[in-house]
């Protein structure tokens, strides 16, 4: 049987999320964001204190920490209440400082394992759009659509900005960049998972198209496919 999993990855801020989530709500599928995992147990190590170069304790922290995503309950611009451990931390897993330490996080051969684990179970059941690293390439390589979203370090950088000053928080544009810079470097290097497309993805430029043609450009796949 078929199992309807669109694998969708990129680089930090392609648009990954938004095309995404067009894609599940046109589909009927779960949006699934896989980088929300990555996020959490990184601000669990912050909040913790625990050093983010301790590899033992970060690792113990993906087995342990219980991460929930819950439809919306506040009306703050959120597509989705993210849970740690109940405690609501929709917005503080997507501070500066996260995205500054997510990236190392990441590296950790365990936290993968851990995380990748419970990505499966969810990804196996079907009717999912899954978004992150390296959906296509190791959690789920059977995926019958792959999709790899790239864009230029400062385009990407230019939309994170922008998400920032929409959600009135304070931004620095050049400071963004060298953290998208900085990650893109970290994530696509790392021993584990790095940051590629897989052979049979279909490699997609978002630098001057729309979320909206993208998302059009992937569904027309998904029909090809017998996926939609
Ligand atoms: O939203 P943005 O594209 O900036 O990043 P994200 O998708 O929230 O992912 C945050 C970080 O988690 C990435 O920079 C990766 O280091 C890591 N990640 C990963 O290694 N594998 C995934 N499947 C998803 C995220």
């Amino acid at each position: 049987m078929l199992v309807k999993t669109i694998a969708l990855d990129g680089p930090a801020a392609s648009g990954k999320s938004t095309v995404g989530q067009l894609l599940a709500q046109e589909l009927g599928f779960l949006f699934f964001d896989t980088g929300i995992m990555y996020r959490a147990v990184t601000l669990a190590a912050l909040e913790a204190e625990v050093p983010i170069d301790d590899e033992t304790a970060c690792t113990r922290l993906a087995e342990e920490t219980h991460i929930d995503v819950r439809p919306p309950t506040t009306d703050d611009g959120r597509t989705n209440d993210i849970l740690i451990n109940g405690a609501d931390k929709t917005w503080q897993i997507r501070t500066p400082e996260v995205d500054a330490n997510v990236s190392e996080v990441s590296t950790y051969p365990g936290v993968r394992a851990a995380l990748t684990q419970k990505q499966r179970e969810i990804g196996q059941r079907g009717e999912v759009v899954m978004v992150g690293r390296d959906i296509g390439t190791v959690v789920m390589p059977d995926a019958p659509l792959k999709i790899f979203l790239d864009a230029s370090a400062e385009e990407r950088a230019r939309r994170r900005y922008q998400e920032r000053l929409d959600r009135g928080e304070p931004a620095d544009y050049e400071e963004v960049l060298s953290i998208v810079r900085q990650r893109d470097q970290i994530d696509s290097t790392r021993d584990v998972a790095p940051l590629r497309p897989a052979e049979d993805a279909r490699i997609i430029d978002s630098e001057s198209i729309s979320a909206e043609d993208v998302f059009r450009i992937i569904l027309k796949f998904a029909q090809e496919k017998g996926i939609a």
